[in-house]
């Protein structure tokens, strides 16, 4: 069995059979979404379905709208036509009527979602920047926030590290702490935007083996990345855009054993030198 394959089964034998994952509507559906920006519309009608504890990822030259797909899900954009369903619920409209901000921050909670800039506080442990939205925005205790924290630090393998201030640790370890702390909200989506762009080749490996990890545990994750032999080991479905369209799709080996738009083709072999 590859390991596409065994990674999907692992899943399978973890969470919900594949008739059932089927038969629930999708996590997240992206219907006919536009967006413009001025007179340049960036992202040109969009649909595609994410199933629970399945891994999408996006590939794409810079500028083909990767960003502004997932900022239009998680709604720091606002799409200019489309629409975009998290559990069968709307993140744009309500009864017909645009969101209310107040709508659109409960929504964004149930998604966590990693850049390439970790934006950790500085003057704040790396126990205290996991606790802060836990707290915060769910209203947990500080005992019950700690708890969290410390177990989602864990899963990322900086249990030992809580107490430390960020500009001890590498970058590596910070965008992990980052994960961490995306995970602490409970997101129903992990989303990642080039998380390990910004990392030296060795950091980036240890970031990778994290996100497989999520991948393997069944984390529902849309992931952008450069990283193709990551894309195509994790991923159950790739998606490859091009100025603001879906060129190509489909299952990994596919798409990068056998692509048959020339652009794709392209594309690949400039990743690959
Ligand atoms: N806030 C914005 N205002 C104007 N143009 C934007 C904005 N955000 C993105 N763009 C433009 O949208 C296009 C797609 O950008 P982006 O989604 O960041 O692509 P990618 O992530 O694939 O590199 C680019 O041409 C970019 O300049
Ligand atoms: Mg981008």
């Amino acid at each position: 069995m590859n390991a596409a394959a065994d990674a999907s089964a692992q899943r399978v034998a973890s969470g919900a059979s594949s008739a059932e994952q089927s038969a629930a509507a999708p996590c997240i559906r992206v219907v006919g979404l536009h967006k413009r920006f001025g007179d340049q519309e960036v992202l040109k009608g969009i649909s595609f379905d994410v199933h629970r504890g399945t891994v999408l990822s996006m590939i794409g030259a810079s500028g083909s709208g990767k960003s502004t797909l997932l900022r239009c899900i998680n709604r720091l954009e606002t799409p200019s036509a489309g629409d975009i369903l998290i559990e069968g619920e709307s993140v744009c409209l309500r009864n017909g009527k645009p969101r209310s901000m107040a709508d659109v921050n409960r929504i964004r909670r149930d998604l966590g979602m990693v850049f390439q800039q970790f934006n950790l506080w500085p003057h704040l442990t790396v126990l205290q920047n996991i606790m802060e939205a836990p707290r915060s925005v769910r209203g947990l205790s500080r005992a019950e926030a700690r708890a969290v924290a410390q177990e989602c630090l864990d899963r990322v393998h900086l249990g030992d590290k809580a107490d430390a201030y960020p500009a001890r640790l590498s970058g590596g370890q910070q965008q992990r702490v980052a994960i961490a702390r995306a995970l602490a909200m409970r997101p129903k989506v992990m989303l990642f935007d080039e998380a390990t762009s910004s990392l030296d080749p060795e950091l980036t490996e240890e970031v990778l083996a994290v996100m497989r990890d999520l991948a393997r545990e069944g984390t529902t994750m849309i992931v952008v990345t450069h990283e193709m032999a990551f894309a195509r080991e994790v991923s159950d479905h790739v998606m490859f855009l091009h100025n603001g369209l879906v060129d190509e799709q489909g299952p990994p080996a596919d798409l990068f054993s056998a692509p048959r738009s020339e652009r794709l083709r392209q594309f690949l072999t400039r990743a690959k030198a």
